[in-house]
């Protein structure tokens, strides 16, 4: 069967790491008959340099087409300038707004050979396997009425609304619940309660779709605040954390902190499942930007890329097998002690990308 893939590597390191993501499809491809077909295209400051726009329609058109998309980073200090809307960041925000991707699924992992580098306590941390399920197109990012109105007395007043829909916490919650039942079967959202209505509605429905569709998992609740604090004293608690735009926001920075590096943190982002076929536009990208500061150098850690495009086998094409053995594949590396720059440890060896690609490849 074939199984299309639409990246879009972008600026900076982008490119660097996606190349060691073609070599792993490349191996797939000739060694498992995987049968993936790629196509590439220009996001970023590289689509702004070739189209004028940040994607191009065409582009954005292959990306709404494919199975999955595989996105590198964007931006960089040549294109600080270039008209608002043709940002690089705007390339990112199409592709979400387009796609509808509701769900931003952040996993914070800590491979045994990282534990010493995270902010925590080794011990905390050691083994630490949890899946943030933020929603990503609703909430105070985005409800109305959003504004800055001047109340005419010299103040002025600034507004953001929080948002919030039944069917927009039933299919997060269920992406949550479903996510849960492949992992340790466990689910803890996250909202306020005792001060938003938005959170009395968020809780009350994803305990009802618990109740009538996912009895199975054990969920639990926990005020935001109170869930920030736990992640930081007691982060092993958790399996799937579901929670909305702005908490999730916040609490998957801090959690990204419990694992060690920004080049090491994939994430993914979820639509609904298409009414035909059944399958969920996706897309799978490193958390960490274009890292202008070392682009070119060919130094920039692959592995939050590479287990980016785990995800992806996961999640879009349910290649689970493969998905584990690539995470293991990258776990046994950092065993080895082979390390990037950013990751560097005494006693390790240091490489860069390419050698980092090769050294997972072979594994
Ligand atoms: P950044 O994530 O690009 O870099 C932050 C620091 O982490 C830098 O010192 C960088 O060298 C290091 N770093 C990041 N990824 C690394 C990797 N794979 N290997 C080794 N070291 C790594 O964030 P920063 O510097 O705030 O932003 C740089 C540019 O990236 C900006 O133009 C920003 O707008 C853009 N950006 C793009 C994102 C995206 O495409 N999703 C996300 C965040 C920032
Ligand atoms: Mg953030």
């Amino acid at each position: 069967s074939t199984r299309t893939l639409f990246l879009l590597p972008g600026d900076g390191i982008g490119p660097e790491a996606m190349a060691e993501v073609v070599k792993i499809i490349d191996h797939m491809n000739t060694d498992a008959g995987a049968g993936f077909v790629t196509d590439t295209g220009l996001v970023g400051g590289s689509a702004y340099d070739a189209h004028g726009a940040a994607i191009s329609d065409a582009d954005m058109a292959k990306a709404m087409a494919a199975d999955a998309v595989l996105f590198g980073a964007v931006g960089g200090p040549k294109w600080d300038d270039v008209p608002y809307e043709a940002r690089p960041e705007a390339g990112l925000l199409r592709l979400r707004k387009d796609m509808q991707l509701f769900a931003n699924l952040r996993p914070a992992i800590c491979y045994p050979a990282l534990s010493a580098a995270s902010s925590l306590k080794p011990e905390l941390v050691e083994g630490l396997d949890i899946l943030i399920v933020r929603e990503l197109t609703g909430g105070v990012y985005f409800g109305e009425p959003k504004e800055i109105i001047d109340l005419g007395n010299g103040q002025k007043r600034g507004i953001d609304t929080q948002v919030y829909d039944t069917y927009e916490i039933e299919r997060i919650a269920g992406v949550a619940f479903e996510l849960a039942r492949t992992r340790s079967n466990r689910v803890c959202s996250m909202e306020k309660r005792n001060v938003m209505k938005s959170g009395v509605l968020w809780n009350q429905v994803v305990t009802a779709s618990h109740k009538e569709k996912y009895s199975d998992v054990q969920l639990d609740h926990m005020l935001a605040d109170a869930g920030g604090m736990q992640l930081v004293r007691q982060p092993k608690q958790f399996d799937v954390i579901v929670t909305d735009n702005l908490f999730g926001d916040m609490l998957s920075d801090v959690a990204s902190m419990l694992t060690g590096s920004l080049g090491m943190l994939p994430s993914a982002s979820l639509g609904a499942p298409d009414e035909t076929t059944g399958k969920r536009k996706a897309m799978y990208e490193p958390v960490h930007g274009s890292a202008p500061d070392i682009a070119g150098r060919g130094i920039a850690n692959p592995i939050a890329m590479i287990a980016s495009f785990a995800m992806c086998l996961r999640y879009s094409f349910n290649m689970i097998a493969e998905a584990d053995r690539l995470e293991k594949a990258i776990a046994n590396v950092l065993d080895q002690g082979i390390r990037t720059g950013d990751i560097m440890a005494p006693g390790a060896r240091q490489v860069g990308t390419n050698e980092m690609g090769d050294a997972i490849l072979a594994e």
